[in-house]
């Protein structure tokens, strides 16, 4: 508890200053957070897309998503494509083009410099305090984010006088700092490089540096090292629990990766057709795995040494009606939510949109998404709220 709270009071101090002699006036620093209160709460997050000039049904990406990150933790966001994990992270921060997007209904409330808020109503002049500043995003593809006719200290530098109120001086010495920070060797003369000069590695490190320029409180990595090959994958996702480490940040990391969530997840978000199916501790998840497209996640992984005639896929454990009938409570009636399927005979479905789904705690912080069948009709158990860290916990650190 000692160093929890040591190391929550350096939360105060950025890295960057800390580590130079002379610390800059206008540079920002947050303020320290409350370790035991979630940094981010997201509660029943809804997110639909226009389907075609208004005329066909909306597509709804995301329906009731909650999840919580405390400060220095990473919460892993897993699933399969599309199903509504980047359409999250982007809604916190009001990327979705809208139209077509559109935000139905939900709250997400963060720990902003001037208090809890939620930033999903804001406007457009007040979220841009916090995106890049408190809340920074990287993404899969870096070619993609940075501006190929503009030199890689341009960009880092603007990004920098964005935020702090520093001469372009001060800010060129922060993006040498930021550089240096995520290993970039001889940063000095790289800021005058061009994105195309620097290999897809280097170009992470790049994004990285960005934005964490302003140390951000959370960093939200949208499946950051998909397009890298495997070694590289391996030093990116290194160096990102090095800085969390220093940094004290918390991290949202969107991957459909199961080995990346087993090295660098503390709590496991998994997503399945825009609700959350599973909500548990990385070792709780990965033991004792409930809804039955989790478990299918897992025997789809070829593991070394086991001989098998052909690999199980989620379909052959998703399609078994008995998976449906194993998760604690099934015999009173509680069954796994899954879309395609037919809804159970006795479904008792709330008025209102995603009733017939709810995220229970079917055991101590171990929630699945079910039915809301007549025996959980009325249940409204705990949301989603895991403070868990590997690095706090005495039996695993
Ligand atoms: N700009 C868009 N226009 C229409 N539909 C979109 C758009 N962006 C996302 N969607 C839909 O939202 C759903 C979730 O997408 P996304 O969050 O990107 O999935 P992923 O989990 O792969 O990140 C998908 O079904 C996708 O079709
Ligand atoms: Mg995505």
């Amino acid at each position: 508890m000692t160093t929890a709270t040591a190391t929550a009071t350096a939360t105060a101090q950025p890295t960057a200053s800390a580590a130079s002699p002379k610390v800059a006036t206008g540079r920002k620093v947050h303020r320290a957070l409350d370790e035991t209160k979630p940094l981010l709460r997201v509660s029943d997050l809804a997110v639909s897309f226009d389907n075609g000039g208004g005329s066909g049904p909306r597509i709804q990406a995301v329906d009731g998503v909650r999840m919580c990150v405390y400060p220095r933790q990473t919460l892993a966001v897993v699933g399969e494509s599309g199903c509504g994990k980047s359409v999250t992270a982007m809604s916190l921060l009001h990327l979705i083009p809208r139209p077509p997007g559109r935000w139905d209904r939900g709250e997400a409330w963060f720990h902003t410099d001037d208090g809890p808020r939620d930033l999903l109503p804001f406007a457009e002049s007040d979220i841009r305090r916090i995106r890049g500043n408190e809340i920074a995003m990287i993404f899969q593809e870096p070619m993609t984010s940075l501006n190929p006719v503009y030199t890689i200290g341009d960009q880092i530098i603007e990004a920098i006088l964005l935020h702090q109120n520093v001469s372009p001086a001060e800010a060129a010495e922060i993006a040498v700092e930021s550089m240096n920070s995520v290993r970039i060797p001889d940063p000095r003369p790289r800021l005058k490089a061009y994105p195309h000069q620097f290999s897809g590695g280097m170009r992470q490190r790049v994004m990285i540096a960005m934005a964490l320029a302003c140390q951000p409180k959370l960093l939200l990595a949208d499946e950051p090292t998909t397009a890298l090959d495997v070694t590289v994958q391996a030093q990116i996702l290194e160096l990102l629990r090095a800085l969390q480490r220093e940094r004290q940040m918390s991290i949202m990391l969107i991957t459909h990766d199961l080995g990346v969530v087993a090295e660098n997840a503390d709590v496991v978000c998994v997503m399945y057709a825009g609700r959350v199916v599973e909500y548990a501790n990385v070792f709780e998840l990965f033991e004792n795995p409930m809804h039955p497209y989790t478990r299918g996640l897992f025997a789809s992984i070829p593991r070394v040494g086991e001989k098998r005639e052909r690999l199980v896929t989620i379909a052959d454990v998703i399609d078994n009606e008995k998976n449906f009938r194993t998760l604690p409570g099934a015999e009173k009636g509680v069954r796994p939510w899954w879309p395609w399927h037919e809804p159970p005979k006795d479904l008792k479905p709330k008025r209102g949109p995603a009733g017939d789904y709810y995220l229970q705690e079917v055991k101590p912080d171990h929630w699945v998404g079910v039915w809301r069948t007549e025996e959980v009709k009325d249940h409204e158990s705990r949301p989603p709220d895991l403070s868990y860290r590997i690095a706090d916990d005495p039996s695993r650190a």
